[in-house]
């Protein structure tokens, strides 16, 4: 699909206002024209988009394009409120949900910030994060995919490196049933030798299937490892199409990430 020179969102197969008509499977997640507010403040401006079970789409555009505000929708915490849309995970309806519903639903937001709680060594944060059910991963095997964490499991979270905290904050994602996990900027700030460890590792998750919605400053990292790409402008859908198609298009990077 090529990018929308009317000024519209991307626009999808299935009629977004009736996602269980006949003949139409929905899709496993889906946000259908969410429109969301900090206060009086418009942000997220009527987004569409579908990922399919086990895809990972990577969510890009610029800076305060909208992307986190869009993630934080999905999450459904309180910031931005959602006024209008639905949004859909494996046929239930994250738009009617609390934060700890839809975390217990299986969406795991994996913040920006990524919010290690102080005071607490780095297994204490993996275990505090089982602490209500569904549990995830067992420690064992994220300590697996991390070897790093399970090296510093005694030491403070807050004391770990960047890219450390950054391998904690997915962890401890992992550690609860994820069933969307949402990875907003993992690379952000770090070295390109620990980005690299992280796409390892973000690599292995996809072998294993799980759908995924990644936002990235670092677009061509993010396009290399999601199958397809959303890019917002002023919180709009304006693109909707393979990641190939977006590494092919210099004018579209040119015009929306400025690559
Ligand atoms: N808590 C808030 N209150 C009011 N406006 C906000 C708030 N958080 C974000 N915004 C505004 O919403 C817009 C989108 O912000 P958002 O953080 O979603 O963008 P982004 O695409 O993630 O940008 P970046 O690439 O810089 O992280 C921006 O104009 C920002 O100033
Ligand atoms: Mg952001």
């Amino acid at each position: 699909m090529s990018p929308l020179d009317d000024g519209k969102q991307a626009t999808w197969g299935n009629d977004v206002s009736n996602p269980v008509q006949a003949g139409a499977a929905p899709a496993y997640f889906s946000a259908q024209n969410v429109h969301a507010y900090y206060g009086e403040s418009y942000i997220v401006q009527g987004v569409s988009f579908d990922v399919n079970e086990g895809e990972i789409v990577a969510l890009l555009g610029r800076n305060g394009a909208g992307k986190t505000s869009t993630l934080r929708a999905i999450a459904r915490v309180d910031a931005p409120q959602v006024q209008e849309g639905e949004i859909w995970l494996d046929g239930h309806p994250l738009h009617e949900m609390r934060a700890y519903q839809a975390s217990g639903l299986g969406v795991g937001l994996v913040p920006e910030d990524r919010r290690i709680i102080s005071g607490l060594t780095v297994e204490e944060n993996l275990q505090l994060a089982q602490i209500a059910p569904p549990k995830g991963w067992p420690l064992d095997k994220i300590y697996e995919l991390f070897p790093r964490l399970g090296e510093r499991r005694k030491q403070e979270g807050v004391t770990l490196s960047g890219g450390e905290q950054q391998m904690l904050a997915i962890g401890r994602t992992l550690a609860r049933d994820v069933k969307l996990l949402l990875l907003d900027e993992p690379y952000e700030g770090l070295a390109p030798v620990i980005v690299q460890e992280i796409e390892r590792t973000l690599e292995h998750i996809k072998s294993l299937g799980m759908t995924t919605i990644i936002v990235e400053q670092n677009a061509i990292a993010a396009l290399h490892l999601a199958s397809r790409a959303i890019i917002l402008d002023m919180g709009q859908v304006v693109f909707d199409g393979s990641s190939q198609e977006v590494l092919d298009n210099a004018e579209l990077r040119q015009e929306y990430l400025a690559l």
